[in-house]
């Protein structure tokens, strides 16, 4: 089995080391080949996507992506920057469904700026559709206004869509993964002014029909966005468009105290995916040792258990990780007193000495 290994800007190649080191201490045989991303892709190539690395990620069976985007290439004109590189990944690759999980460690209640007993015990499943909606949809740009109250005007232009077949698929996954957990699916979207998301809304409806063991409702995504922070453990799994789950997945993630740890996938028809920690480049601490590495190592962890069937493998790098947690370990992220502070490289070579 093959891994394309694209550890990107920032702090990307440092946590990228720490899942390679803890997969290659599983005893498979994994092949790995490593190809620059991001803005380390425009230095070697000029390109945030360059054509050796589609292609590797197009050969691969999965792909371990850290994260890309730095200062120095924010600058450029759009189609160079670092962030293409992930959106075009998606794009080629066909990536539509986003599995964002939010699971606070029971270890870790004090790190959420919420009150414990808000977040104690959260897990919950945010599936975010990635392909479509106003990420991608044509036409965009700044054109000269020839209607509306601004006429004669300079304006900037997006295009929200979904075209069904879109909104079916992605629905059919969540549902599936509703069916796995606790069978309860929160469709989110914002049907009472758009016509895109009353859409979206009539079909996930329609969807429905076929998954009778599952409970749907339907949320506005401001009042979704307000019951993430008052009463999150409502929500087992949410369903969402591009745009919106982009935001919810970050207040979310925040719930749990540290964006360091949480792992995601975004997976094609064929469970082929992308597995990337949910946090960026952090080019500030970059180099320093102190970013957390537990988002990628589970996303490692997903890896196995989504494209390479091996959940096995999976089962024991999260046992690990919790062990890890409950021996005190900490990077600087998620330090309490009381904890030992740890580097990045030592919590990697913690867990991978944690494996069973
Ligand atoms: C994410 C990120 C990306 C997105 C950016 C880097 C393009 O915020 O994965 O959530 O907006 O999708
Ligand atoms: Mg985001």
């Amino acid at each position: 089995m093959k891994i394309a290994i694209l550890p990107g800007d920032g702090i990307g190649p440092e946590i990228i080391d720490q899942a390679v080191k803890v997969l290659n201490a599983l005893g498979e045989s994994f092949s790995m080949e490593t190809a620059p991303v991001g803005g380390a892709g425009y230095a070697a190539h000029g390109h945030p996507l360059p054509e050796a690395t589609l292609t590797l990620a197009k050969q691969a069976d999965a792909i371990l992506f850290g994260a890309v985007g730095d200062w120095q290439y924010d600058t450029l004109e759009r189609a160079l920057r670092p962030e293409q590189a992930i959106l075009g990944l998606r794009q080629h690759l066909g990536l539509f469904a986003n599995f964002r999980p939010a699971i606070l460690y029971p270890e870790l209640a004090g790190a959420s700026t919420l009150k414990p007993e808000i977040v104690s015990g959260l897990d919950i499943l945010i599936i975010r559709e990635l392909t479509g909606d106003i990420y991608f949809g044509k036409p965009r740009g700044v054109r000269i206004a020839t209607d509306g109250a601004f006429i004669g005007d300079r304006e900037g232009f997006d295009t929200m869509r979904y075209a069904e077949t879109e909104i079916r698929r992605i629905a059919h996954v969540a549902f599936q993964a509703a069916q796995k957990r606790d069978k309860r699916l929160t469709s989110v979207d914002k049907a009472n002014v758009l016509e895109t998301f009353q859409f979206w809304r009539d079909i996930v409806t329609d969807v429905h029909k076929e998954y009778p063991d599952v409970a749907l409702d339907h949320m506005y995504v401001d009042n979704a966005a307000m019951q993430l922070v008052r009463a999150p453990k409502k929500f087992d799994v949410m369903v969402t468009g591009n745009m919106f789950g982009d935001i919810l997945s970050d207040a979310a993630a925040m719930l749990t105290g540290s964006i360091g740890m949480l792992p995601s996938a975004s997976l094609d028809a064929n469970n082929k995916g992308l597995y990337e920690p949910s946090h960026g480049s952090a080019p500030d601490i970059a180099g320093k040792g102190i970013a957390n590495p537990l988002a990628t190592i589970l996303s490692a962890a997903m890896m196995l258990r989504f494209s390479l069937g091996k959940p096995e493998q999976a089962d024991r790098i999260e046992t690990a990780v919790k062990k890890v947690l409950s021996q005190g370990l900490r990077t600087a992220d998620i330090y309490e007193a009381g904890t030992t502070k740890v580097s990045t490289a030592e919590m990697g070579d913690a867990v991978m000495r944690a494996l069973a």
